[in-house]
């Protein structure tokens, strides 16, 4: 940080440093402050409202008083300020590159079949007794949207010990955990594992259980391997194709129930490629199963919705989109399920396959990785 200078009567201050010039606004510096009267020492949290702040906020002094220091005076509060220079440029938002619709987080990895040879795996153990572990695998879940675990008990309910590395079980009527239990016996084929489509759990539900682990208890039986599909990147994969089937599908919501069971009416209208305000590509909710009537798509757009749904479904069962692996007793997978959908595959043969699932939430796991993240940040500044 070389030089600060004021703009526009005190509105703007600009900060010049290595990378070019980066404009702040006086009303978000003032309402940014981290001085004890701003902001609770004890847990951060900010102590004023906006309204306590006056609307003619505007920077009257500033100086660089070291390398890590901005110095700004505010009027007509008479306040002084000292920022961290470090912090601005960190949440710096002066910039101009536009983004484009479906734009993804730059901590986020899209992937497809090549991702077969990566698969971010962990065993149970060192997962509950070593961070550096943990820290690894939970950011490669948020990263790819997607991690496996081995090595774990097996017992009843086994899975609620992957749920306490990182969050709280999300019940619904489903209950705390559902059983996936299939007794394959080919001499009848209605008993037969039938083959699952790549699907998101639950799209009726308004919010989606945002996580979902299947944690696999037996499996004697052939066949029946899960499958993995990044949605996003089945996403961006329809938006490099054909723009307007991308926009169609994230403009126009779909409808979604389930009426499975007595005493449960779930309903949601929500896109298939859910885009935030400013175009984030922030869910995908995709199942045959539990697609209601669209009605949503005006009548002139329905024909071009629907080859748009069909060629998303052909992206997703495109075999170069899939990871495939198979859970053994103790295994488990892991998926953020606003993003990546999961399949199974048919079963053959004889024997048993016997899986148990629960939901959980990203919120969850992001806030234990980013508390393990600081903390080993934490202590490698006081290594050194
Ligand atoms: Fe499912």
């Amino acid at each position: 940080m070389s030089a600060v200078t004021i703009l526009e009567n005190g509105d703007i201050i600009a900060l010049e440093h290595s990378r070019g010039v980066l404009r702040f606004h006086a009303m978000w510096l003032r309402d940014n402050a981290w001085d004890e009267t701003t902001r609770a020492t004890s847990n951060g949290q900010r102590l004023i409202a906006l309204r306590d702040i006056p609307g003619d906020t505007r920077v009257s002094a500033a100086e660089l008083s070291n390398a890590h220091t901005l110095r700004l005076t505010f009027e007509p509060e008479g306040k002084t300020i000292d920022f961290d220079t470090d912090w601005l440029l960190a949440h710096a938002y002066d910039r101009s590159d536009a983004r484009v619709k479906g734009w993804v987080a730059d901590t986020t990895e899209l992937w497809d079949s090549g991702l077969r040879n990566h698969v971010p795996v962990a065993d149970m153990t060192a997962l509950q007794q070593d961070e550096a572990t943990l820290r690894t695998w939970l950011g490669d879940i948020a990263r790819l949207g997607f991690g496996k675990l081995v090595g774990g008990p097996i017992h009843d309910g086994a899975l609620f010990d992957v749920v306490d590395l990182f969050g709280y079980v999300r019940e619904t009527n489903y209950g705390r955990k559902f059983e996936v239990r299939t007794e394959v016996n080919p001499t009848n084929l209605a008993f037969t594992g039938l083959g699952l489509q790549a699907h998101t759990d639950n799209p009726y539900r308004d919010p989606v259980p945002t996580v979902q682990v299947l944690y696999c208890l037996e499996s004697s039986a052939a066949g029946g391997e899960n499958m993995v599909v990044d949605g996003f990147r089945a996403a961006h994969r329809l938006r490099e194709e054909n723009q307007r089937y991308f926009d169609l599908l994230s403009t126009y919501c779909a409808r979604f129930d389930y009426a499975g069971e007595a005493g449960v009416r779930l309903r949601s209208r929500r896109p298939m490629i859910e885009l935030s305000p400013d175009g984030e590509l922030i869910g995908i909710r995709f199942n045959n199963r539990s697609m209601a009537a669209a009605v949503d798509v005006p009548f002139e757009d329905m024909k071009d919705w629907y080859a748009a749904y069909r060629r998303l479904g052909e992206i997703i069962d495109d075999t170069d989109m899939e990871v495939t692996f198979r859970l053994e007793p103790g295994e488990a997978f892991i998926v953020d399920n606003t993003r990546v959908l999961h399949a199974r595959k048919a079963y053959s043969g004889t024997g048993t396959r016997w899986l148990q699932g629960c939901y959980a939430d990203m919120d969850g796991l992001n806030s234990r990785l980013s508390a393990l993240e600081a903390q080993h940040a934490a202590q490698g500044a006081s290594a050194r």
